[in-house]
């Protein structure tokens, strides 16, 4: 552990709300740090590094899964929920991992994938061994295919990274994968397998982890008769793309799924503090209540942020219809701007409003060449805007230290299923995981021992590297510490009280006098009253420049 850790003598309380205003810090753990100098980041890693995510000031960790898995997605196929993947360390690790993080006041959030497991878990295999119609075989969403022997498949329904949906068993039965191949969904119908999730969250919860990040939380329940019903029944691929009133989509938000978060919360609910837990629900803004409300999962993730062009205006619509909505849900809201399946955000505000991501990534990522100065200078503003809102902010490792996408990776490295599947119309996410820099030369700048990294870091990685931004007062990662620490010294009260303003500004107070003002315009705009606490960048007293958030202090100023 490093000093900054040692010389911090706080740990977690029992305070049960915690998380409704937690800045959580999303690590990716095979990019993160690398301890044995094999290319893969690890648990040692984290806890070698844990000096950073304290003096950083997070709240909590949020650990994408650390499972064992043949990472045919990034490791969300899922080998065998309650252990950890070898190549990443052992379950004395992770013990270790949460009494180091704990030792130092941060919380852990782990991954839970329960919507498909992975083809190597030992129910599938057991499924694949045993014949059509086994009770093996119902563990998954499984049955018969079309046509003569069941060569066909029941649907034509596409996968959410491309290609169908239904993968042959090679008997006439077909299984089903809303994912990649390799992530067969599972059959939530059965209380086996509700059964089975229920123990591995408490596995987790009585290794001490705060709470759980529910991955892809709103397909879980498919109706009836995707499981059992004709095949004739069920809806084409082209009436799934245009959509099912509230609730009747086939697989996706169907209200069933929430008698599953029931239970989940009676179990979360046997802990002290109550375990917390946040959905990754793509439901629509209205349908993400349930997910969040007390009674389910408790917060749900809002990315409609991450999906709003730079704009004030849009910025206000946003952040009002959220606040109603997790006010609804009796949650707090949450803000991000970046994750693992996301261009970073610093990538995306370098490039026009408007911009086809896909398609800019697919060409190189140079046409148009991203401005990545205003992208950063607008990521800044954005982020401490989002930091000054009411509820918690997810923010995603790299993103403290201003990092960009890389958009160049060669096809050949790239390790998003997307990627291949289809058939390199999408690039894929790969970009946005590619191991952290923490020293500004060596051969993996610092990820690990040795030269290795497992996804090839680009030269200039080097200049955002963790020891150099140390050294450079005005570096993002000095930014991002000090906003954090401002955050947690002014938040109060989950209030905000809209300030009016002109059209490019976004301007709201909270509790207490602590006003946030972004200026999204090209040109700078007076500076308001207050003294000033923190800004995006470099203020003087008498101008908010362009682009730029400033924080104020406006009573006892
Ligand atoms: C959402 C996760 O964030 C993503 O990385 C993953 O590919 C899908 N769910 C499938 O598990
Ligand atoms: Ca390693």
């Amino acid at each position: 552990m490093t000093s900054a850790t040692s010389t911090t003598s706080t740990s977690v309380t029992s305070d049960r709300d915690w998380w409704r205003q937690a800045v959580v810090y999303q690590i990716y753990p095979r990019s993160f740090a690398d301890a044995n100098g094999d290319g893969i980041g690890d648990l040692r890693g984290i806890i070698d590094h844990a000096g950073h995510l304290v003096r950083l000031g997070v709240d909590a960790v949020w650990l994408s899964p650390f499972y064992p898995s043949a990472l045919a997605d990034g490791g969300y196929d899922v080998d065998d929920y309650r252990a950890v993947a070898p190549e990443l360390g052992t379950l004395d690790d992770f013990d270790e991992l949460v009494s180091v993080l704990h030792g130092a006041g941060i919380r852990l959030i782990v991954d839970i994938v329960p919507n498909h497991t992975s083809n190597r878990h030992a129910w599938f295999r057991e499924a694949l061994a045993s014949p059509p119609g086994s009770a093996a075989r119902n563990r998954y969403v499984i049955r018969r295919g079309t046509g003569p022997d069941g060569a066909e498949p029941p649907t034509d329904w596409r996968s959410f990274f491309g290609g169908p949906a239904w993968e042959p068993i090679g008997d006439g039965d077909w299984y089903l994968h809303l994912f990649a191949p390799e992530q067969p969904d599972l059959n939530w119908a059965l209380d086996e397998v509700r059964e089975d999730f229920l123990t591995t969250l408490r596995f987790w919860s009585d290794r001490g982890v705060d709470g759980f990040r529910i991955d892809v939380a709103h397909l879980l329940v498919k109706d009836a008769s995707v499981i059992g019903g004709a095949a004739a029944d069920l809806p084409t691929q082209e009436r799934i793309q245009a959509g099912f009133p509230d609730g009747q989509h086939p697989f996706e938000g169907r209200d069933e799924v929430h008698e599953i978060y029931r239970t989940w919360r009676a179990l979360f609910d046997e802990y002290d503090p109550p375990r917390m837990a946040v959905a990754e629900a793509w439901v629509a803004a209205h349908r993400r209540v349930a997910f969040a409300r007390p009674e389910g999962l408790g917060q749900a993730f809002n990315f409609d942020l991450l999906l709003t062009p730079w704009d004030a205006a849009a910025f206000t619509k946003v952040i009002t219809e959220n606040l109603a909505l997790s006010a609804e849900a009796g949650a707090s809201s949450t803000w991000v701007f970046s994750n693992h399946d996301m261009v970073r955000h610093v990538t995306r505000y370098a490039v026009p409003n408007g911009t086809d991501l896909v398609a800019w990534l697919r060409a190189g990522g140079h046409d148009p060449e991203p401005d990545l100065e205003r992208g950063l200078r607008r990521a800044r503003a954005a982020t401490l805007l989002a930091l000054a809102l009411p509820g918690s902010t997810y923010v995603y490792q790299g993103e403290e230290l201003g990092l960009p996408e890389v958009t160049d990776l060669p096809a050949d490295v790239l390790q998003d299923p997307t990627f291949v599947r289809t058939e390199g119309a999408e690039k894929g996410r790969d970009g946005c995981r590619v191991p952290l820099p923490w020293t500004e030369t060596g051969e993996s700048f610092g990820f690990g021992p040795g030269t290795a990294s497992h996804l090839p870091q680009p030269e200039w990685f080097g200049a955002y590297a963790v020891e150099r931004e140390l050294n450079e007062p005005a570096s993002t990662l000095h930014f991002y510490i000090d906003a954090l620490a401002a955050r947690r010294s002014l938040q109060g009260a989950e209030e905000l009280s809209w300030r009016t303003s002109t059209a490019d500004v976004v301007a709201f107070e909270r509790p207490g006098g602590w006003v946030s003002v972004t200026n999204f315009g090209e040109h700078p705009v007076p500076m308001p009253e207050g003294r000033v606490v923190i800004a995006s960048r470099a203020v003087d007293a008498l101008e908010l420049p362009a682009e730029t958030t400033v924080w104020l202090q406006t009573t006892g100023a």
